[in-house]
């Protein structure tokens, strides 16, 4: 460091009122000369931080924590000493001295941002409009005030698809070519059209704040049929599974307490913050990504899990608690609410005591599959309590040990099984949830060991974990033979990730009912049944791209009746069926994974592999 930046560090010190900046981060008293505040740098109950504004600096009487103001944000914000000066300065308006500011680096995408921000001026705008007027009357009866909608940037689309198109190129200059890079725009006999018209727009930012997209939500009665959300689709910088609603926000809030909430939707992120809780995001759904966990690991926070109390929720719950467990991430599980849905019910329904008290009834992982798979009937023959154990092995090899021991005499009352027995499966090496995820498929013909390759389990991987863990059970009875059982869990993998592509990608559909290969059929009976219902919808309309909201809710109602029938006629293997086939259709439904056209011949390559394989063991069985 040369004595020029001494020097200037000194004078900006001079120049920044600590007090100031500090009340950013906590509140802070008058008292004599002085300031003081909790001290955020321990369980500080009575305010023992003393900020003195003549002198520049702070001091806490209880930990001994003190320095100047550049010191506290760099232990407050976990940041370089350079960062946290110039983090002061901004605090205070101040231009920082230019050797802070690295040279700009001119933004590829900054005209994409800026348009994405002139169109949400001009929802915002909108929202306050006539136009807007049942908008704004749908959003103050949920609750939200001008402010929150402010602080949201919450706006409308209004019903006259042309009007923000017109508005972007003729006032602001924005060219159609941009218009069409953020995802805006759809086309009709020539015209450009606005494609989340007559919505409310939720805009959404990426981790610096930058608006890169919006889900624009239906608020009418006779838009019920339409889907729910319209989302911005993929574009350069909308990528749906890196983003989290409001983490840009909440950022200062986690640093601070070290924890996340994870929600599922906007409206329970907007529920909290009306509670005054600012640390929640939301994951758009009920799929964390491996970019979510990537991110929840580097800020090295604990993660509080709290999806909808419906079953995609739960489902949802069950899933991201082992995706955090192999990132080794901390994590709770919000007790799932039976008073509403989500948080937003709860807040409006119950007040936000209700809510908060919720949400600090907090429970450990194992403790949720426990209340889960007990109310699903799953714990009952010592086989399934065997599986479960094996099954939270690794979630519990990562738990504190506060937490395990607490687990182990809920285990133990829950399943009544001695302790000592139950810490001895749990402590055991051989894990019983890897093997899933790494399966070697042993290849009959040369007797050698031969790795799928990891990547079609790991990508996307959590609809066909999903799928097989309902699938998995049901087909192992009947196939106890071990070698045999690889390839079947291969081959549940495989085929589930053709499902979902069928599920997601038209052109799947299609290519799959031209290719007169062998394969072109499902071997696991369920998937197949799903497969006619699914083609049924496909060949009604040709112009379906994927299966969306109504095609849905179209396979549901045929699912229901089909179940209805078998419940009638007392069918319990129908029965099992349907439950099956409706399970695996929210699992698609519900999955939030983009899927790669291109894949699909692989996957097709390698179930053929898998049936070749399995009937050459039928033979062989046979024979012998
Ligand atoms: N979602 C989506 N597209 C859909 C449905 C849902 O992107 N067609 C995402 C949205 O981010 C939504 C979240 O999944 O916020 C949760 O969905 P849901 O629970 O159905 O919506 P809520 O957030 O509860 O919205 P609301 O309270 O307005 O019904
Ligand atoms: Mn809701």
């Amino acid at each position: 460091m040369n004595d020029n930046y001494i020097e200037i560090v000194n004078h900006l010190r001079e120049q920044i009122d600590i007090v100031q900046v500090i009340s950013n981060y906590v509140h802070l008293e008058h008292k004599g000369n002085n300031f003081v505040g909790l001290c955020p740098f321990h369980q500080d109950k009575n305010p023992s931080m003393y900020v003195s504004p003549t002198k520049k600096i702070y001091k806490c009487f209880s930990c001994g924590n003190s320095g100047d103001v550049f010191t506290f944000i760099k232990k407050i914000e976990n940041i370089s000493y350079s960062e946290a000066v110039k983090k002061a300065c901004e605090l205070s308006h101040i231009d920082p001295p230019t050797f802070f500011s690295k040279p700009k680096k001119i933004n590829p995408n900054q005209n994409l941002y800026d348009a994405i921000n002139k169109l949400s001026e001009f929802y915002s705008y909108m929202l306050k409009t006539k136009l807007g007027l049942e908008a704004k009357n749908y959003l103050n009866e949920r609750g939200l005030d001008d402010k929150i909608i402010e602080y949201f940037k919450i706006g409308y689309a209004p019903k006259d698809q042309t009007l923000s198109i017109k508005y972007l190129r003729q006032n602001e200059k924005i060219d159609v070519n941009i218009l069409d890079k953020i995802g805006v725009t759809s086309y009709s006999s020539g015209d450009i059209l606005d494609r989340y018209y007559n919505r409310i727009v939720f805009p959404i930012s990426d981790i610096n704040s930058n608006l890169v997209g919006f889900s624009a939500r239906r608020f009418l009665p006779n838009q019920e049929n339409e889907a729910k959300y319209i989302n911005t689709s993929e574009t350069d910088i909308f990528k749906k599974g890196n983003l989290l609603y409001n983490l840009n926000n909440s950022l200062p809030e986690i640093k601070k307490s070290k924890v996340v909430y994870v929600l599922e939707g906007f409206m329970d992120v907007i529920a909290l913050y009306r509670a005054g809780i600012y640390n929640a995001v939301a994951i758009m759904g009920t799929n964390i990504s491996e970019n979510h966990l990537n991110l929840f690991k580097k800020l090295g926070c604990e993660v509080r899990l709290l999806l909808d109390s419906d079953e995609p929720g739960q489902i949802g719950i069950e899933k991201s608690i082992f995706s955090l467990a192999n990132y080794n991430i901390p994590t709770s599980v919000v007790r799932p609410f039976s008073l509403a849905k989500d948080s937003d019910e709860l807040l409006n329904k119950y007040g936000s005591k209700v809510l908060i008290d919720a949400l600090n009834d907090l429970i450990s992982p194992i403790n949720f599959l426990l209340e889960r798979n007990g109310k699903l009937n799953l714990l009952v023959s010592s086989k399934q309590k065997e599986d479960f154990l094996n099954l939270i092995k690794p979630i519990y090899k990562c738990s504190d040990s506060l937490t395990k021991a607490n687990d182990l005499s809920l285990i133990s009352t829950n399943l009544h099984i001695e302790k000592d027995a139950i810490s001895d499966i749990l402590t055991s090496s051989n894990s019983g949830f890897n093997s899933v995820t790494n399966i070697k498929a042993t290849n009959l013909n040369n007797k050698k060991s031969e790795l799928i390759p990891n990547e079609y389990f790991s990508l996307n991987g959590e609809v066909c974990i999903n799928l097989a863990s309902y699938l998995e059970k049901k087909y192992v009875k009947q196939y106890p033979s071990k070698i045999k059982f690889k390839f079947l869990k291969a081959l549940i993998f495989n085929e589930a990730q053709l499902i979902a592509r069928i599920f997601k990608i038209r052109e799947c559909y299609d290519y799959f009912i031209s290719s007169k290969n062998s394969y072109s059929y499902f071997y696991i009976s369920e998937l197949s049944t799903l497969m006619l219902y699914i083609g049924e919808i496909y060949q009604q309309d040709s112009n379906l791209k994927n299966i969306d909201d109504s095609s849905f809710a179209n396979l549901q109602t045929r699912l229901n009746l089909s179940m209805e029938e078998a419940i009638n006629l007392n069918d319990s293997q129908q029965i099992g069926e349907y439950t099956n086939l409706i399970n695996i259709l929210n699992c698609l439904y519900y999955s939030k994974s983009n899927f790669d056209r291109c894949d699909f011949d692989n996957f097709a390559r390698l179930i053929k592999n898998h049936i070749v394989n399995l009937n050459k063991f039928d033979i062989v069985n046979k024979r012998q």
